[in-house]
């Protein structure tokens, strides 16, 4: 009954199943025209201002590039389609064409040699917009003379609006700049030819001016957007690629620091081995060599009486094996291969103990049995170099080393109570020495991480996780 109840509670409590319903119709109007408005994340980052600047000047620049390629092409369409009026134009439209024709190839050719003779970006600007505005009144004359406003002709002026889509124009400028052209044409056509006024196709032309002015607009503000768009990416990208290759050169250097160092510390390892071979080890032979030689003279003389001396060698022998063992377990614990990681950073913390230089005590948890040999080895390094340090630098009381293997991760943890890391930031790459680096190198070659983290109070922690099989 109870379980009837709350499937009844649970049908009651599911939301009623109804479509999705549409966003309303001003929500999208608005979204669609937001394009229109300079969006900010075009320049995110906190070099956006400079980024917004950098633009404005390449489209500045850009302006007089675009403005000497829209000149040789009209001048390229003005003298190739010259001829066509011959074929399709009466004696009267063909003079008033031949006139506006001779102002654009003057005017385009003037500009096209300004630009070669002047690098004044402003007065560029300025010889364009004349020359523009000037031809388009040119035109509009040329276009009156050719017929009223019934004839085809007018609808030519247009063309000039459609011929700014291209240029890098803000929206106020743009629309200013159509908003000339269009009254430059009118003033050439009707101002000059008021006769015209009245005519019926008159409001015709501006509607289809108005239509084309939109249409201009239309496009040309979104290849502006898009041209922005595409120059804040291209600005990011240089300032990533500029970081990634600060990082691979502060990496690099790392790397060539720790190889240094890896080849310094080999050599005094082994120079360390050597003169213990030598010092110790070889006293020790010669030691049980000298003994030999004197029982088996007293051995000559009275063999019963060799008993001590063969104690004397025997105990040589002993110092020999205890002395070779601590050798080996320097250079690599056996316990580690032998009982695991848990015994040999045990093992670590008693030596730490016995010093008596610092308490240190070692905390696991979780099964170790499936840590890879590679695993086993970092964590060990990880935590010999980490105790070294805190007895090289941490002037602290006690240490707290914790293993804990979890799923496929091993996390360590070494906390001392010692001074800490004073002001140098808590990052490997910021301090000097090279423990720090190649800890944190053996943890990445095996997928792993480390920190290098401030203890509050005060104490340092290294922090390192592992995968359990790399
Ligand atoms: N436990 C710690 N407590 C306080 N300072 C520490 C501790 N561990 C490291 N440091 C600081 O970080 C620095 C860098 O340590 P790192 O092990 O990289 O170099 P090092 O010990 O100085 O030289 P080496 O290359 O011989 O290891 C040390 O010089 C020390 O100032
Ligand atoms: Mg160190």
């Amino acid at each position: 009954m109870e379980g009837c109840d709350r499937a009844v509670r649970y049908r009651r409590a599911s939301p009623p199943m109804t479509r999705p319903s549409a966003p309303p119709l001003t929500d999208t109007i608005r979204e669609g025209l937001s394009l229109w408005r300079a969006r900010r994340e075009d320049y995110e980052g906190e070099d956006a201002p400079s980024v917004a600047e950098a633009f404005d000047a390449r489209r500045k620049r850009k302006l007089i590039d675009h403005a000497t390629s829209l000149c040789a092409v009209a001048l390229a369409a003005t003298l190739a389609s010259w001829p066509l009026d011959w074929m399709v134009l009466g004696e009267l439209a063909r003079g008033a064409f031949a006139r506006w024709r001779a102002v654009v190839t003057v005017g385009s050719i003037a500009f096209l040699l300004l630009t070669r003779a002047s690098q004044n970006a402003a007065a560029l600007r300025v010889a364009f917009v004349s020359l523009v505005l000037g031809s388009t009144v040119v035109a509009g004359d040329a276009m009156a003379r050719a017929g009223d406003p019934g004839a085809p002709y007018v609808h030519l002026l247009h063309f000039g609006l459609l011929s700014t889509v291209a240029l890098p124009l803000a929206l106020s400028e743009r629309a200013l700049f159509t908003a000339a052209i269009t009254l430059s044409a009118a003033v050439g056509y009707w101002g000059f030819h008021p006769a015209f006024s009245g005519h019926p196709s008159t409001a015709l032309w501006w509607s289809v001016a108005l239509g084309a002015g939109l249409v201009s607009h239309w496009f040309g503000h979104s290849l502006f957007l898009l041209a922005r768009e595409n120059f804040a990416h291209r600005s990011a990208l240089a300032r990533w690629a500029q970081e990634l290759e600060q990082r691979v050169r502060e990496r690099t250097d790392e790397l060539r620091t720790l190889v240094n160092s890896v080849e310094r510390v080999r050599e005094e390892e082994r120079t360390r081995i050597a003169r213990e071979l030598h010092d110790e080890l070889g006293q020790e032979i010669a030691a049980i060599g000298y003994s030999l030689r004197f029982t088996r003279e007293r051995f000559e003389r009275d063999p019963r009486s060799i008993a001590a001396n063969l104690d004397d060698v025997d105990a040589a022998v002993q110092r020999t094996k205890t002395l070779v063992r601590e050798i080996v377990s320097e250079l690599r614990p056996r316990m580690l291969d032998d009982l695991g990681l848990v015994s040999a950073v045990e093992w670590l913390a008693r030596r730490m103990n016995d010093n008596g230089a610092l308490r240190c005590a070692v905390r696991a948890e979780g099964p170790m049995d499936s840590l890879s040999e590679a695993t086993r080895t970092a964590a060990f390094r990880i935590v010999q170099e980490a105790l070294t340090n805190v007895l090289k630098h941490a002037r602290a009381e006690s240490v707290e080393i914790d293993l804990v293997c979890r799923a496929d991760t091993l996390t360590l943890s070494v906390r001392d109570d010692g001074v800490g890391l004073g002001r140098a930031r808590a990052d490997a790459a910021a301090l000097p020495g090279v423990g720090l680096i190649g800890m944190r190198e053996r943890a990445q070659s095996l997928s792993g991480a480390l920190e290098v983290l401030r203890r509050s109070p005060r104490g340092t922690e290294i922090r390192c996780t592992l995968p359990t099989a790399p």
